[in-house]
């Protein structure tokens, strides 16, 4: 049942504020200015101990634990990164019985997420599960974990379960911080932050005509550079290949301090650039980046928490806590692929030559 909408896609980018309050549910402890996450299965002294976090997973799941790995750095103060599961289970990597490994997946079945999982189970190492699909295997076959709740996501291409993905890994890096050396005031920041989610995100879907209309002016692209920096890369990566999977379109991602190490090359009139500009301590240097592209007559559309004089059009997003912008800046740009698709006649919910779990390797 698509509730009036004429695609799942469409009806799931407009579920993102009941799912996030959803995941949030039940889980803020305001006494502490903390969350409970009741399956994590790690006690406090564990959660102390931890050394260095891993996050694996594919696609856009593998997008979201890029957000999260920030997230989990910047406030629990713990390394972190994410790689794609199956490069990590193809190039024998270091097992370290001081990391918490995470597994990240809307269904709970992608093969490759899996069977880096059962390795690392093989090796003696604690992994955590994030995963939408409860009881799915590699909830099952992990030591413990978040569930995302954001509901079936039938679309063969990600757009909720990625936001609440992001929702959740905030949950956990607001948890490590406040088990560790987050403080009280930080972790009733983020807790506000947290809190304003649901309803900003309703207000980015009212832009959703202006968004069209921008998707109109794309729609003739051969292709297109999706930037950003730090906080906005993994958003940048996120919308690349959202575009790419519903509109055929070639779009590509750069950390936006690595244009004019190659990618500037590019630029011209016909190779439009999308650009992720947060508020935050990097709004200058991004500021630069759109210049030297604006420089070279490069086309820019501007997700930002204010108007970009150097960009030909902007999408303003309201600002919410710095450590927690990813989760909200990507949403006008699922609006966008949605559109440019729509424009140019894509089966949205089925793109082709994709399958909505890969169960195979
Ligand atoms: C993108 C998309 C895929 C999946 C990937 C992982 O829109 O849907 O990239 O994210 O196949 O799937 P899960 O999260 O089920 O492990």
């Amino acid at each position: 049942d698509m509730g009036g909408h004429d695609t799942y896609m469409h009806k799931e980018i407009h579920e993102q504020a009941d799912a996030v309050d959803r995941v949030l549910r039940g889980r803020i402890d305001d006494r502490f200015s903390t969350v409970h996450l009741g399956g994590l299965n790690l006690d406090a002294r564990e959660a102390r101990q931890i050394r260095r976090v891993k996050i694996l997973g594919c696609g856009t799941s593998y997008h979201a634990g890029m957000i999260g790995a920030q997230m989990i750095e910047e406030l629990a103060r713990i390394p972190a990164d994410a790689e794609p599961a199956s490069e990590f289970r193809y190039r024998n990597a270091v097992v370290d019985p001081d990391t918490l490994y995470i597994a990240v997946s809307q269904s709970g079945e992608t093969y490759d997420v899996l069977a880096a999982v059962q390795e690392l189970k093989r090796k003696g190492a604690r992994v955590l599960g994030v995963v939408n699909v409860v009881g799915s295997a590699i909830a099952r076959e992990s030591d413990g974990g978040i569930y995302v709740h954001a509901g079936p996501e039938v679309c063969v291409v990600s757009t909720k379960c990625f936001t609440n993905t992001t929702v959740a890994f905030a949950l956990l890096a607001l948890h490590l911080g406040r088990t560790r050396d987050l403080s009280v005031a930080d972790g009733k920041r983020i807790i506000a932050g947290l809190r304003r989610l649901p309803e900003q995100i309703n207000e980015i879907l009212k832009a959703e005509d202006e968004i069209k209309e921008l998707a109109q002016e794309f729609a003739d692209a051969r292709s297109m550079l999706f930037i950003g920096r730090v906080r906005g890369y993994p958003v940048a990566r996120e919308a690349s290949l959202k575009l790419k999977e519903v509109s055929y379109i070639h779009a590509e991602a750069y950390p936006a301090s690595e244009l004019k190490h190659g990618p500037l090359a590019l630029i011209e009139p016909a190779l439009p650039t999308v650009a992720i500009v947060p508020d935050d301590d990097l709004l200058e240097k991004n500021r630069a980046a759109l210049e030297e592209i604006k420089a070279r007559s490069g086309k820019i559309l501007a997700v930002a928490h204010q108007e970009q004089e150097k960009a030909d059009r902007t999408v303003v997003v309201p600002k919410n806590e710095d450590e927690l912008d990813p989760i909200l800046m990507g949403i006008p740009l699922q609006l966008l692929a949605y559109h440019t698709a729509l424009a140019l006649g894509r089966d949205i919910d089925k793109p082709r030559n994709l399958a909505k779990s890969v169960t195979v390797e």
